[in-house]
């Protein structure tokens, strides 16, 4: 089927991201512009729109006054996602040669800053859940322990980078988190491209965003956690810590010089949609909907694992010695279709759109993939063999730019990666350009490979 016939294929359960379900969450301005002529909205930066990065202009007063009703100094719309902004910001922290602290559960596109940066990812292990192979969340203890580490391995640190809530919805602490980075005299970016929503402060018992501690800049997807159209984005900035101008020079150097307006509306109107009140109703309904799909599923006894999201479920399929990726492909079979596909468990995000009638179609299709299975034996992940801080063995872009050749994974051992092993979704490198491979990184790459055999390669590009 071409693209365009794809585009408008009919789908029963949108049960992925981007979280307006297929127009259906859309904020109601977007849907009237969308009805009018096609294309009457796709405009160049006239005088009176401007653009993020021009003073003047609609964008610009969108910009101040979204910034003011969030409570932070500036914002900046972006419309290549999360990526390009995170990738701006890390550019804004940090000059060539200075290193980022960051989890290993980061995104890729902060490593790829690294790569045309010239920075130095610095990365330190987080907690893992073994009964379902995810990066788990930590707390300031923890960070205290990586920084006595990250200071002995590298004395110019120029911030911090983390990331929350996870893709699956775990959340942190993120009040003392940020004031122990703080107290290092450092600033802080949160990738927090999976909780957009939780500037809305919809209900008490949420986790806060990072902007209330005063996280000095922090990233949304306003496509996975708003009901923004794919590729919208924001960066929130607070605080004297990080200067404006190098931001906006950062975001200058990585954005098209034709930022789409109709992009750029959505942002706006998809931040407008988590403070105004009849965008927050909407929200509680989804949410309340949300927690009785959760609990009906609970009480038919489908394995789901608790998360702070109230949006998205997660389906502990390990628990019943099955992979998350081969039940996604049975879910599909049933036109259920979910986000996250990983070798434990499979993450379906509701959105911000109405599921009505999904809980009876969920349990019916989980009861058949268990059929020929019967009651199968849980398994369990090990931990990957990270130390709590690493810095590659060679300089990142370095190595990315270096020659290279093409080895078996097995014979890999004391060579260094040019490239970044990352199954995607969800996009967090196993290995990254610089890292040397060693027995331990082998074997867990090897294993690693079982669980993806679709996305990991028996081979590996190492400097030559
Ligand atoms: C934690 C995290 N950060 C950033 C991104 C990038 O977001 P975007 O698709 O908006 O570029 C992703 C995408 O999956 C992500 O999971």
């Amino acid at each position: 089927m071409g693209l365009l016939k794809l585009l408008s294929a009919d789908r029963s359960d949108n049960l992925f991201l981007p979280a307006h379900g297929r127009g259906n969450a859309l904020p109601k301005k977007i849907k009237n512009l969308l009805k009018l002529r096609p294309g009457i909205w796709d405009l160049p930066e006239l005088l009176e729109i401007g653009g993020p990065l021009i003073s003047e202009g609609a964008i610009a007063e969108s910009q101040k006054s979204s910034a003011y009703e969030v409570g932070v100094d500036r914002c900046w719309y972006g419309v290549n996602g999360a990526t390009g902004l995170l990738q701006s910001s890390l550019l804004a922290l940090a000059r060539p040669g200075q290193a980022i602290l960051m989890p290993r559960n980061i995104h890729k596109s902060c490593i790829q800053a690294c790569l045309f940066g010239g920075l130095i990812p610095l990365l330190f292990d987080v907690p893992y859940l073994t009964d379902r192979g995810h990066p788990s969340v930590f707390d300031r203890k923890w960070l205290q322990r990586v920084f006595r580490k990250a200071k002995e391995l590298e004395d110019d640190i120029a911030a911090v980078v983390l990331v929350n809530p996870t893709y699956q919805g775990y959340a942190a602490n993120m009040e003392s988190l940020i004031q122990e980075i703080h107290s290092h005299s450092l600033p802080v970016l949160v990738d927090e491209a999976h909780g957009a929503y939780l500037i809305s402060q919809v209900r008490p018992d949420f986790p806060k965003s990072a902007i209330s501690f005063g996280a000095d800049l922090v990233v949304h997807s306003l496509h996975k956690s708003a009901p923004g159209l794919v590729q919208c984005a924001v960066l929130w900035s607070q605080g004297v810590r990080v200067d404006p101008f190098k931001i906006e020079r950062s975001i200058e150097l990585l954005q098209t010089s034709s930022p789409s307006s109709l992009l750029l509306a959505s942002c706006e109107s998809s931040i407008k949609e988590l403070i105004d009140t009849k965008g927050l109703n909407k929200l509680k309904t989804r949410i309340e909907e949300a927690e009785s799909l959760k609990d009906f599923l609970i009480n038919k006894e489908v394995p789901l694992l608790e998360n702070s999201d109230p949006l998205r479920i997660i389906l502990h399929t390990s628990k019943f010695g099955l992979s998350g990726i081969e039940v996604d492909k049975r879910f599909i079979r049933k036109r259920i279709i979910g986000e996250l596909a990983e070798p434990g468990t499979l993450t379906f995000c509701l959105g911000f759109s109405s599921h009505k009638g999904l809980g009876k179609r969920f349990v019916r299709t989980w009861n058949e993939i268990l059929k020929p299975f019967g009651q199968q034996k849980p398994y369990f992940f090990k931990r990957p063999p990270f130390t709590i801080v690493s810095k590659p063995y060679k300089q990142c872009s370095y190595s990315w730019g270096s020659n290279f050749e093409k080895v078996n994974l097995q014979d890999a051992i004391g060579r260094i990666s040019v490239e970044m092993v990352c199954p995607y979704p969800p996009g967090i490198p196993l290995l990254i350009p610089g890292e040397i491979l060693d027995q331990a990184r082998v074997d867990w790459l090897i294993e690693q490979k079982s669980f993806w055999p679709e996305q990991i390669s028996d081979f590996v590009r190492v400097i030559s």
